[in-house]
């Protein structure tokens, strides 16, 4: 049967689901059957998540997980995260419980400028284009009020444009780079309505300037487009306290554990195949929460990699000191995120998630994000540093092999007696609920 279609989008949601259970399953019942189990029963909040993408045909579900006692800057929040890991969001809660008797959680945001920019083509006199530039400089502000008359009297817009010259990189590439404040929406929609008229002005004025010869007055554009490199949209994460507070039960010499702990984020620093898993347990964290608040995760992740490798070798987001008997540990995070627009006023749980934060503005976003990427990380190291990750990796993962072998509850009851005692392994698992079932 050929697997080719043409026009598939212009098919009913249940032409296509019949098209897929027909072509790639055995049994086309079951398959619909199963599509149609994760469709909601209310038809206008199922609709309204059809219409989130083109051609859905059903949901997909993450688990939604609370991380309590998270004291931000003497605040205590309750940080909703949406992940499918199963240590997450127990990590984070007991970093955010271990932190909160220790001053919590400081955050700042140092900064929340984003870029965009209009990449075009000039092969002509630099100089002449530069004069040009300043002197059409006005008419992208003059231009663009239209779209950013509303963004303004939120207190945002655009900041400044620059023209870039980029040609000794490839032959008569130009920029005009950027930068805006878009408050507490993420921005993208905004940003790149505003970089698509500079780019009609750009062409426009450049094709009527005297100043210019022919071939001079065809500037060519390539794309405009916002930047997810949002170096100028960063917030710092920290934790401190005295060496000997730094005590749990997996913790018996404070002084020796924050040795080793800070040895461990050396090495992320100076390791890269380290640094990218001690990077993505802070994203463990932090999409999580960028997920839960309706944010684009595909941004974050681009621009935290890239960041982690702004001084030319990937290296560790997160640091940590002891100075004059003060363990610090601490991290710089470049987030782009929004609490009005996209998502967060359409899906539900978004909203939800947002109300359990108690409608935080986007600045505040960043420093809850960045400080539960910071407890993530916390934890990550803590337990690598003490008892390995497998100890409570193992015992939440315990439950999805319960799952997976569909264990009764006597079963369930006898498989945690029995790893109480024993090192938990998925083959170990596997054995212990097949030597029940035998006998
Ligand atoms: C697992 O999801 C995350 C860790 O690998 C992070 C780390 O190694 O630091 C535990």
């Amino acid at each position: 049967m050929t697997k080719e279609i043409s026009g598939f989008s212009k098919l009913s949601k249940a032409e296509k689901i019949d098209w897929i259970a027909n072509h790639y399953f055995e049994s086309p019942e079951e398959a619909k059957a199963l599509v149609k189990s994760y469709w909601n029963s209310d038809v206008k909040l199922q609709q309204l998540h059809d219409d989130f993408i083109e051609n859905t045909v059903s949901n997909f579900y993450l688990p939604m997980g609370i991380a309590p006692n998270f004291n931000i800057n003497g605040k205590t929040y309750t940080v909703p995260m949406v992940i499918e890991e199963s240590s997450v969001v127990a990590a984070a809660a007991k970093s955010a419980k271990f932190w909160a008797t220790k001053g919590g959680f400081k955050t700042t945001v140092l900064n929340t400028e984003k870029i965009g920019q209009v990449h075009f083509i000039f092969t002509g006199d630099k100089e002449k284009l530069q004069g040009f530039f300043q002197l059409i400089k006005p008419n992208f502000f003059y231009d663009t009020e239209p779209l950013t008359a509303n963004m303004q009297k939120r207190g945002g817009g655009i900041l400044d444009i620059e023209l870039r010259d980029k040609s000794t990189d490839i032959p008569g590439y130009f920029q005009l780079h950027a930068t805006f404040e878009t408050k507490d929406s993420m921005g993208a929609n905004f940003i790149n309505s505003c970089l698509e008229q500079f780019a009609k002005t750009l062409k426009e004025e450049a094709a009527e300037y005297d100043g210019f010869s022919a071939e001079e007055k065809n500037i060519r554009i390539v794309m405009s487009i916002l930047s997810n490199f949002v170096t100028g949209c960063v917030v710092r994460a920290e934790v401190s306290c005295k060496v000997e507070e730094l005590t749990d039960k997996n913790i018996p010499d404070p002084h020796a554990f924050a040795e080793k702990f800070i040895t461990a984020v050396k090495i992320a620093e100076v390791e890269p195949y380290r640094a990218v898993t001690h990077n993505k347990g802070i994203m463990n964290g932090v999409d999580a929460v960028v997920l839960a608040t309706g944010n684009d995760f595909r941004a974050v992740e681009a621009a935290v990699h890239a960041y982690a490798s702004k001084d030319g070798r990937y290296s560790s987001l997160s640091h940590a000191e002891v100075t004059d008997g003060i363990f610090r540990f601490w991290l710089d995070l470049p987030l782009a995120l929004g609490t009005v627009g996209g998502l967060t006023s359409l899906h539900p749980l978004v909203k939800f998630a947002l109300t359990v934060l108690e409608k935080p503005s986007a600045p505040e976003l960043m420093q809850i994000v960045a400080a539960t990427g910071l407890a993530q990380n916390f934890a990550a190291l803590r337990s690598l540093t003490t008892t390995g990750i497998q100890e409570g990796h193992m015992k939440m993962h315990l439950n999805n092999i319960l799952n997976q072998f569909g264990a009764t509850d006597v079963e369930r009851e006898m498989v945690r007696k029995h790893f109480k005692k024993h090192a938990i392994s998925h083959a170990a698992a596997v054995n212990y609920i097949e030597s029940l079932r035998k006998n």
